[in-house]
C-alpha cells in the first residue's frame, strides 16, 4: 500500500549533478514526499494527537481552528486530539466528542480550515474505559471496562492534582457489540464532519488497550484469555469501521510496549506482531505505534526492544512516534524503520515544525504548564512562528 523508501531515494539524481548540487539544498529524509494510500503527502512530519482539554461541554471550540490550521502545511498529515465516541467515553475535563450532531457541526469549520491549507486530517476516536470516574459518566454510573479491577489514584501531570478513578464495571459479553457500534457511528460522524479518515485509539491504557493487555484483561469469555481473544475487541472495531467508511480511510494507534494506566503486557512483542498481522487482513491504511522507549508517558528509556518486527510485518503505512528529534526522525525514515514520524511535544511548541526541520532552525521549548489548561486558552496557539521567533 504505502511506498517504502530507502536511503537511496533521498539522494536525488540531481545531487550527483554538480550544477544542480550547488543550486539545491539536499532534501532531508523527513521532508521527502510519500504516498499514503490515496493521499499524496508532501513530507513525513506528522502532527501527533494532543489532548488539550478546552472543548467545553465536549464540543470542539472555534479556537481549535487556529490551533490546527497553524500546524497545517500543504500535503501534511494531522491527527486530532483524542475524541470521544460516546457519552461513556470521557475521563478528562473538556475533551471533544463526535457522537452528537452539535459536535459534528462544530468539527466542520475546523476540518475546513485544515483542508483550505492542503492538510490531510484524521480524527482520533477514543474511549477511555476505566480511566475515568463517575463524575464524567452519564447518571454518575461507573465507568466501563473489560475488567472490574480499579486503577490506583494518580498524580496528574501538573504534579499537584490527584486523579481519582471510580472502580469500573466489567462489560457483559452481550454489551460489547454496542460499544463496537459506538466506534462505527463515530467513524461515520467523522466522515460527515469532513475528515479524511479516522485513527482508532488503541493505545495508552484506554479501553481498547485495556482489552489488549494481559495485565488488565482478566475476562474468561471470548474477549479474554488467549492473545486472539484479547485482540478480538480491537479487531471487531476495525472491521466495523472498515465496513462503514472503507479500509483506505482507517488508521490505528497502538502501544504494546507501554505501561500507561497500569496497562502492561507480559509479551508486548507477540501482542504487537499479532495485531499487525491481523490488521493486514483488513488492509487498513496505517498503523501508528508508540516506541518501546516511551514505556512511561513522556519519559524516554533506552531499551533493546524495537518496532522493527511490527514495521516489517505490516503491509500498510507505518508511523512511529515517541521522543523523536529531527535527527533520529531522519534516521528512522532513511533506514526504512518508519514511513512517517509523528511529533507530539515538538509540534505542540513549533507550529511550523516541518519548516524548522527543513532549515534546521532552532526550536521553541514547550511549556508543560499550559498542556491542559481549559480556561483561559493559553498555550498551543501562542508559540511563535519562525519569522517572528
Ligand atoms: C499534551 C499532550 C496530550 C496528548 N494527548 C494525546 C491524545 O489525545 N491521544 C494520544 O494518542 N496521545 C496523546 N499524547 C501522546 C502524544 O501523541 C505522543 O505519543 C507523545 O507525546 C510522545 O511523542 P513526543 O515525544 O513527540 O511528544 C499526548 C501528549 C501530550 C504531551
Amino acid at each position: 500500500m504505502g511506498s517504502k523508501t530507502t536511503l537511496q531515494s533521498h539522494v536525488s539524481e540531481e545531487d550527483n549533478n554538480d550544477s544542480m548540487a550547488t543550486a539545491q539544498t539536499p532534501t532531508i529524509p523527513l521532508l521527502t514526499p510519500y504516498k499514503m494510500g490515496n493521499f499524496n503527502l508532501s513530507h513525513r512530519v506528522v502532527l501527533a494527537p494532543l489532548t488539550r482539554q478546552r472543548s467545553y461541554g465536549n464540543v470542539p471550540q472555534p479556537h481549535a481552528i487556529l490551533y490546527y490550521s497553524q500546524r497545517t502545511s500543504n500535503g501534511g498529515l494531522l491527527m486530532t486530539e483524542a475524541t470521544g465516541v460516546s457519552d461513556t467515553a470521557q475521563g478528562y475535563p473538556e475533551t471533544p466528542g463526535i457522537w452528537t450532531k452539535e459536535q459534528v457541526e462544530a468539527w466542520k469549520p475546523i476540518v475546513d480550515a485544515v483542508h483550505a491549507k492542503g492538510g490531510v486530517f484524521f480524527c482520533q476516536i477514543w474511549h477511555v474505559g476505566r480511566v475515568s470516574n463517575s463524575d464524567f459518566q452519564p447518571n454518575g454510573q461507573a465507568p466501563i471496562s473489560c475488567t472490574d479491577k480499579p486503577l490506583a489514584p494518580q498524580i496528574r501531570r501538573n504534579g499537584i492534582d490527584v486523579a481519582q478513578f471510580t472502580p469500573p464495571r466489567r462489560l457483559r459479553t452481550d454489551e460489547i457489540p454496542g460499544i463496537v457500534n459506538d466506534f462505527r457511528l463515530a467513524a461515520r460522524n467523522a466522515m460527515e464532519a469532513g475528515f479524511d479518515g479516522v485513527e482508532i485509539h488503541g493505545a495508552n491504557g484506554y479501553l481498547i488497550d485495556q482489552f489488549l493487555k494481559d495485565q488488565v484483561n482478566d475476562r474468561t469469555d471470548k474477549y479474554g484469555g488467549s492473545l486472539e481473544n484479547r485482540c478480538r475487541f480491537a479487531l471487531e472495531i476495525v472491521e466495523a469501521i472498515v465496513d462503514e467508511i472503507g479500509a483506505d480511510k482507517v488508521g490505528i494507534r497502538l502501544s504494546p510496549f507501554a505501561d500507561y494506566m497500569e496497562s502492561g503486557d507480559s509479551n508486548p512483542n507477540a501482542l504487537g506482531l499479532h495485531m499487525v498481522q491481523s490488521l493486514n487482513k483488513y488492509g487498513i491504511l496505517y498503523c501508528h505505534v508508540i516506541e518501546p522507549r516511551m514505556k512511561l508517558a513522556y519519559k524516554v528509556f533506552e531499551c533493546s526492544d524495537s518496532l522493527l518486527p511490527m514495521r516489517k510485518a505490516f503491509n500498510g503505512t507505518f508511523i512511529a512516534v515517541g521522543g523523536y528529534s529531527r535527527e533520529d526522525g531522519n534516521k528512522a525514515v532513511a533506514e526504512n524503520r518508519a514511513d512517517l514520524v509523528a511529533y507530539g511535544r515538538l509540534f505542540l511548541a513549533n507550529p511550523d515544525l516541518p519548516k524548522r526541520f527543513e532549515l534546521n532552525a532552532p526550536l521553541n521549548k514547550y511549556n508543560r504548564d499550559t498542556f491542559y489548561t481549559p480556561d483561559p486558552v493559553l498555550g498551543y496557539t501562542d508559540y511563535p512562528f519562525l519569522e517572528t521567533a
